[in-house]
């Protein structure tokens, strides 16, 4: 088997090989496809010539807490041909991938994973996690503020989001940036004007926030079906205008039930309600898979809350690699170097 990175000429059949992988047809291959970096995919060939496997990676910034961001590889379009499966393509192409992010000089990949048994081996794990809350619309009367609580003022204009891409993406770039755990998304999911993933690609409508001088500021993309109305995604950064993006939906006429996917868990939406039960929060799982490539720049370019010390033991079977490292952190600045100093933490 041959694992190798591929080219622009590559790009037909890494698409055809990656739904052949999924058994899916193409929906919408440009909105998926078209902002790969084909210098960045692997692909697996069978000693026949016939493509077999395929991983790739977008080159995405992620915003660590501090609001710090680090360039990082964003795995994606991992599959191989279920007439090849269990034999070790995989393991190849992640070694492969690996190393080409290590020379790039990216601290971290990241993915999300479509089963939670894949990628530990490989050195990922769980970072971030995600729940939907799912709201009955007729019991959800929101509780009087509390004095002080600022109530965004504004307005809020219903488009489609083919036709906005420009006022989302200038939104999200500004979110992202003050979120840590989020990661930039390419030009072109906007550009493409039919949505991004992860979110569906299908045709939605978006509430856009704007500010009293007109500014958007919040979005939140939507669909209705059979009495549901399905937030795919809220994007400010703001509470307030999360608030007011949440009361567009819940007012929504003809819709019995409110679901708002992506939520990181123990959203607030629920403690806002007159009655808390108005809300299910449910599914909670992981979200971004993070894996550390080199422990000292990735342990150091992120901020800190509070001074301390560590020693950490790190074993990388994957890899074949284990150090112990000393992290220090003082005024929140961190310093991390190698140390024989006894381990606090054993982290494999
Ligand atoms: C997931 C997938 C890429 C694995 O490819 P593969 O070539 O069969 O994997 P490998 O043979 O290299 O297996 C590597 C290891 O992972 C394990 N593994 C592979 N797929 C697994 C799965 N779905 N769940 C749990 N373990 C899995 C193997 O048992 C093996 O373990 P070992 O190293 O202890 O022996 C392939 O099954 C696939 O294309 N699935 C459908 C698409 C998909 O889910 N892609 C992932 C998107 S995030």
């Amino acid at each position: 088997m041959e694992i190798r990175s591929t080219t622009e000429q590559d790009r037909d059949a890494f698409a055809d090989t990656v739904y052949a992988a999924f058994a899916r047809f193409p929906e919408s291959p440009d909105a998926l496809f078209s902002a790969l970096e084909m210098e960045r995919g692997v692909l697996a060939v069978a000693p026949d010539g016939r493509p077999v496997g395929t991983a790739a990676a977008y080159s995405f910034e992620l915003t660590l807490p501090g609001e710090i961001l680090v360039p990082v590889a964003g795995v994606t379009a991992v599959g191989v041909l279920p007439s090849h499966r269990r034999r070790g393509v995989l393991n190849a192409m992640m070694r492969h991938q690996l190393a080409d992010v290590r020379a790039r000089g990216e601290v971290l990949s990241v993915l999300l994973a479509s089963e939670a048994g894949i990628y530990r081996r490989f050195g990922y794990g769980p970072a971030t996690y995600t729940e939907r809350l799912t709201v009955s619309r007729h019991q959800a009367a929101f509780a009087p503020p509390r004095a002080g609580g600022a109530a965004a003022s504004g307005s809020i204009e219903v488009l489609r989001r083919a036709d906005c891409g420009d006022v989302l993406e200038d939104v999200y770039d500004r979110y992202r940036r003050a979120r840590p755990g989020a990661l930039s998304r390419p030009h072109r999911w906007w550009a493409g004007g039919a949505g991004q993933p992860p979110v569906s690609v299908a045709p939605r409508y978006v509430a856009v926030h704007r500010d009293d001088d007109g500014v958007a500021d919040g979005y939140a993309s939507y669909a209705v079906d059979a009495g549901t109305l399905t937030v795919d995604e809220t994007i400010t950064a703001d509470d307030a205008v999360a608030t007011a993006l949440a009361r567009f939906a819940l007012d929504h006429d003809l819709v019995t039930r409110v679901v708002f996917k992506h939520c990181p868990p123990g959203h607030p939406l629920r403690w806002q309600f007159a009655d808390f039960r108005a809300g299910q929060a449910e599914d909670e799982t992981d979200w971004l898979w993070v894996r550390l490539l080199d422990i000292p720049r990735a342990l150091t370019a992120r901020g800190w809350e509070a001074d301390g010390e560590l020693v950490l033991d790190v074993e990388d079977p994957f890899l074949d690699e284990r150090g112990s490292y000393l992290l220090t952190v003082r005024d929140r600045k961190a310093e991390c170097i190698a140390t024989d100093r006894n381990p606090i933490f054993r982290w494999t």
